[in-house]
């Protein structure tokens, strides 16, 4: 597999279980992958080939130093991935303004950071491809993690706007929304929201299908794609059967 070679991707989140199978696959493509998370350099999964950049996306400074950063040492910036969240689940009655602040700094304004920081990068190099994660919840509310859900409707309508403002540079923007993938976080879904997961197509979905998409997304085959969301969550959640 060798549709991203020569391609320097830069994804945020690395050190999550999305994140971490993003940048793999993205290695496994061929790709230069520059990985970051806050503390991905110390403690971070160890993704061999990857270049491990900490960035807080809570900092817009740090998101166009590390944009920077990745210039200078790559000497371009092709794609950025954002999957940046925090696992903050609770009744709307019990979470605190602390809270709403924390999952929507870290999801929408990280994405919205982010994108800033690479987009004039990669408008001086002639495009770029930008692939912002939501989540289902973006259109079905989660009643245990609104604020994430919120997030990711502002998310979906980012990237639409993005889409549309960049498109006359050549910048990409689109969304992958995932369904229940795997991982620890789903674990911990399954604590908020109870230990079922029923989708049309059987149970949960595993992290290479989020990043077959991602990497798409990313690839010159999407060439004509902008602004479109993927759900990729097994063609949608069901209630338990009774
Ligand atoms: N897993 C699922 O079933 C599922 C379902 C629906 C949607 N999604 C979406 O898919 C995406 C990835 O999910 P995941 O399961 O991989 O989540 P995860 O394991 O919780 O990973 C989240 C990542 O965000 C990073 N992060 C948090 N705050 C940050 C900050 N201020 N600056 C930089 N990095 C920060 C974390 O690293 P550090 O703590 O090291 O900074 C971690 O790498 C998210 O958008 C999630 O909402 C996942």
């Amino acid at each position: 597999m060798t549709k991203l070679v020569g391609k320097v991707m830069w994804v945020v989140g690395a050190s999550g279980a999305i994140g971490e199978g993003i940048a793999r696959q993205l290695l496994d493509q061929g790709a230069t992958v520059v990985a970051s998370s806050r503390s991905i350099e110390t403690k971070g999964p160890a993704i061999e080939g990857a270049d491990l950049l900490n960035v807080d996306v809570s900092s817009m400074e740090a998101a166009i130093a590390a944009a920077d950063e990745i210039v200078r040492r790559h000497g371009r910036l092709d794609g950025l991935v954002v999957t940046t969240t925090l696992p903050i689940f609770g009744d709307f009655l019990d979470l605190t303004d602390e809270d709403w602040g924390a999952v929507l700094g870290t999801k929408l304004m990280g994405s919205v950071r982010l994108t800033r920081a690479v987009v004039p990068h990669m408008a001086q190099s002639g495009g770029g491809s930008v692939v912002l994660l939501s989540g289902g919840g973006g259109k079905n509310p989660s009643l245990r993690h609104l604020p994430g859900s919120v997030a990711n409707a502002g998310v979906n309508l980012l990237a639409q706007g993005l889409a549309k403002r960049f498109g006359p540079d050549k910048i990409r923007v689109n969304v992958v929304a995932p369904g229940p993938i795997e991982s620890p976080r789903l674990e911990a879904i399954k604590k908020a929201k109870g230990p079922s997961v029923f989708t049309a197509l059987g149970g949960a979905g595993q992290v290479e299908d989020v990043s077959e998409a991602v990497a798409f997304l990313l690839s010159e085959k999407a060439k004509y794609i902008s602004g479109a969301n993927i759900s990729v969550d097994g063609g949608g959640r069901l209630a338990d059967p009774a």
